[in-house]
């Protein structure tokens, strides 16, 4: 087997927000992982900014209390966890002071043949200066990269501001715009599925499939998010990117080769091709919740963001059509929601039912294949099929998944990555396939926006639904009206 550790050139990488969640919780566990794993040369360094006027130390002690905190424990052997923390530094800079730069200037310059990575873990109204902060101190060469994550923006208007914004100093082959679902092992694996097999693509189309179900249920509430997920709900926080990235891998057509623009250049002609929602077909092709407790004392999404008014959802249904030759008629259903009954996201892919039933009246009947893609938890794969019920006493069927975990597909002990490892090691080795271009951004916006316009111009508050349930009744209205249900929410 080849080895699936292959080395990264020597890089320098600096986090923007160094001491925020983002980079405690998610940046700095995945990059000890690729560290341990043999990935990070020796000569990489990492370098954490902030404003917080503190030392290297003091950012050493916060870096090694984050693995402690995200990094199981058998991970952590003395040893990679001493290399890891020796490659971090610190530097306290205020990005919107332009005199501020110098420092980091000093820092960069003395490995001047490194690949400089610029992680920018802050909020989009950072992410103009920032570029051209960079830009103005010398720091935008051809080797530079820039990460930028969402939210990338909250509507179309603003989206092109940002992308104007970084596409002035920045060039498109250098901006990394990440979704993390990509870089998650089984929204890959999706790709390889259908790519990489001969027997699902001349299935992959209306003559075969009756629709598509793409859920992503949490069973946490917006936690201390709060703040910021009220003024973008359920439809900015993962329609606009995570869903409808996973619909475009679903939906696009084979890409001429594995290549950033080639796969790109497909996804977004999916995003060209959904059928627009506008005004009363929003009403009837959307649905939206709120998850609200009946007793007094009983969680409320209203409580969780301190906002007793908010009319933002907390759960969307969308069914969204895309108008092409492969798709014309099959519906995908698209829904998300906090406070569900389980944690799980899945791609479902329900075909359609045999055109005649040679077996006559049965007791059970003949259930439509369904091929599920499991991204959490216990990712794999299931193909349910008939089978015969084994046995005498009449031909009965019953409905058996073929079960495929990813992690049993691995011999020995295998842990499953983070999406965030794969996607910082794409971005040192300059492969943009897995992250999103500017184009694309604006396109699953142009889509969005007349949906929110459409809710706003209703007036219409969200439908409440219990903490722990399924998510609103009309949801499952909805799909009834199409004489379909919804694939049960668990874990
Ligand atoms: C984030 C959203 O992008 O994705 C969160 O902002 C959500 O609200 C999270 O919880 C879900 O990610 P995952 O990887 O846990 O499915």
């Amino acid at each position: 087997m080849s080895s699936t550790v292959i080395p990264v050139d020597p890089f320098d990488l600096v986090i923007f927000g160094g001491t925020g969640d983002l980079a405690m919780r998610k940046l700095l566990p995945a990059l000890f992982r690729r560290d341990a794993d043999g990935q990070i040369p020796a000569a990489a360094r990492i370098l954490g900014l902030a404003r917080t006027d503190q030392d290297t130390e003091a950012f050493k002690l916060e870096a090694r209390e984050a693995l402690q905190q995200h990094v199981a424990a058998e991970e952590l052997s003395a040893e990679a966890v001493e290399r890891f923390i020796k490659r971090l530094s610190y530097l306290h800079i205020d990005v919107t002071d332009s005199s501020a730069w110098g420092d980091l200037v000093s820092y960069l310059n003395e490995r001047p043949e490194h690949i400089r990575v610029y992680y920018l873990a802050v909020g989009p109204a950072l992410f103009g200066t920032i570029a051209q902060g960079l830009a103005n101190v010398g720091l935008a060469t051809v080797k530079a990269r820039l990460v930028v994550e969402k939210p990338l923006g909250h509507d179309l208007e603003s989206a092109i501001e940002l992308n104007q914004a970084i596409s002035s100093v920045f060039n498109e082959k250098s901006v990394y715009r990440i979704d993390h679902y990509l870089g998650k092992e089984t929204v890959q694996n999706l790709m390889a599925l259908r790519f990489a097999n001969a027997l699902f693509e001349p299935l992959w189309n209306a003559n075969r499939i009756d629709h598509v179900q793409i859920t992503a249920a949490e069973s946490l509430g917006v936690g201390s998010r709060g703040g910021y997920y009220d003024t973008a709900g359920a439809i900015r926080d993962m329609v606009q990117n995570h869903l409808i990235q996973l619909l475009c891998l679903l939906a696009m057509e084979p890409p001429y080769k594995f290549d950033a623009d080639a796969l790109r250049d497909e996804k977004l002609k999916v995003l060209r091709s959904l059928r627009p929602l506008t005004g009363r077909a929003v009403l009837s092709s959307t649905v939206r919740g709120q998850y609200m407790g009946h007793e007094a004392d009983a969680e409320s999404y209203l409580k969780d963001v301190g906002n007793p008014d908010s009319r933002t959802e907390s759960y969307i249904a969308i069914k969204a059509k895309i108008d092409n030759w492969r798709w014309s008629g099959v519906p995908f259903y698209l829904r998300t929601g906090k406070k569900l009954r389980a944690q799980m996201t899945e791609i479902a892919v329900v075909f359609k039912e045999p055109a005649h039933s040679v077996f006559g009246d049965l007791e059970t009947p003949i259930m439509p294949n369904v091929l599920t893609i499991r991204l959490q938890p216990d990712e794999g794969l299931q193909l349910h099929i008939m089978t015969k019920d084994p046995g005498p006493g009449g031909f009965r069927l019953r409905d058996i998944p073929l079960d495929m975990s990813f992690a049993e597909g691995r011999e020995g002990s295998w842990r499953m990555p983070d999406a965030y490892e794969r996607l910082i090691m794409d971005v040192v080795r300059g492969n943009q396939t897995l992250f999103m271009r500017g184009d694309e951004v604006e396109a699953a916006w142009r889509w969005i926006d007349p949906i929110i316009d459409a809710w706003e111009a209703s007036g219409l508050k969200p439908e409440a639904y219990d903490p722990g349930s399924r998510g609103p009744i009309a949801a499952v209205e909805m799909m009834a009206r199409d004489g379909r249900r919804w694939r049960e929410i668990e874990a």
